[in-house]
């Protein structure tokens, strides 16, 4: 059964967060909870999370609370984290590499296996023991290894460029930081996510500025 199914798209992003503090809690040897103790961690009323969590299966037992690792491991499936997602990185400058080096990613199971540039100052350098090659060779490379996930780090000028070609060798998701709208022909088999830190930031300037009217 698809458990995503009739699940709406705010509580499906409520579920990275749920992840999170359940693996911390498997981290500190937590082994059940209760709805009020991760309303208080997390944030979220105990009402909100028992009706989150309903979505999904009967987890929680009156008196007893959560069991943490099944919970987890629940929740991992629902997030499509029960296998690994071979990942290239295109665009090796700052971000691509602060992503290429940071190691949780490889631990929930997205595992880096190329990164493209086009700078021969940047192609040959060993990121996290990964080799960055030339981004002719990224066709290919494509092709040949069933990727997953494109993770799209080039200026905005090349995305599109960046983008159709992973769309051409059917990979399946893009996590593109370029700030552009990738234009995706409708018939494309493939899921976008958009990661956009500048647009947290205005957020976080404009709460911080609400008296303003
Ligand atoms: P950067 O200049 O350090 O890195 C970009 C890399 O892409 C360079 O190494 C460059 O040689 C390479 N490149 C350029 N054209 C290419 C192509 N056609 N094929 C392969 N590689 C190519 O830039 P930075 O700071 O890493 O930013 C990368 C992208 O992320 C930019 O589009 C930037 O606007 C965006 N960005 C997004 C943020 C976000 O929150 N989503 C935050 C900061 C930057």
């Amino acid at each position: 059964m698809d458990k995503k199914k009739n699940i709406s798209m705010a509580v499906i992003k409520r579920l990275p967060k749920y992840h999170r503090y359940l693996r911390e809690l498997m981290e500190n040897d937590i082994d059940r909870i209760s709805s009020k103790e991760l309303s208080e961690k997390i944030g979220f009323t105990a009402s909100q999370i028992r009706q989150d969590l309903n979505n999904f299966g009967d987890f929680g037992q009156q008196g007893y609370g959560y069991n943490v690792k099944e919970l987890y491991n629940e929740i991992s499936a629902i997030l499509g984290l029960t296998k690994i997602y071979k990942t290239v990185i295109i665009g090796a400058g700052n971000i691509g590499q602060a992503i290429a080096n940071y190691t949780y990613f490889d631990k929930v199971g997205f595992s880096v296996q190329g990164m493209f540039d086009i700078n021969p100052k940047i192609i040959g350098l060993k990121i996290n023991d990964v080799e960055v090659l030339d981004i002719d060779f990224l066709d290919d490379f494509l092709r040949k290894d069933n990727i997953d996930i494109g993770i799209i780090c080039v200026p905005k000028n090349s995305a599109q460029k960046v983008c159709d070609m992973l769309i051409r060798n059917k990979v399946k998701g893009i996590w593109n930081f370029a700030p552009v709208d990738l234009q995706i022909p409708e018939d494309a088999q493939i899921v976008v996510e958009n990661v956009h830190l500048s647009e947290s930031l205005l957020t976080l300037s404009c709460l911080m500025n609400d008296d303003i009217n």
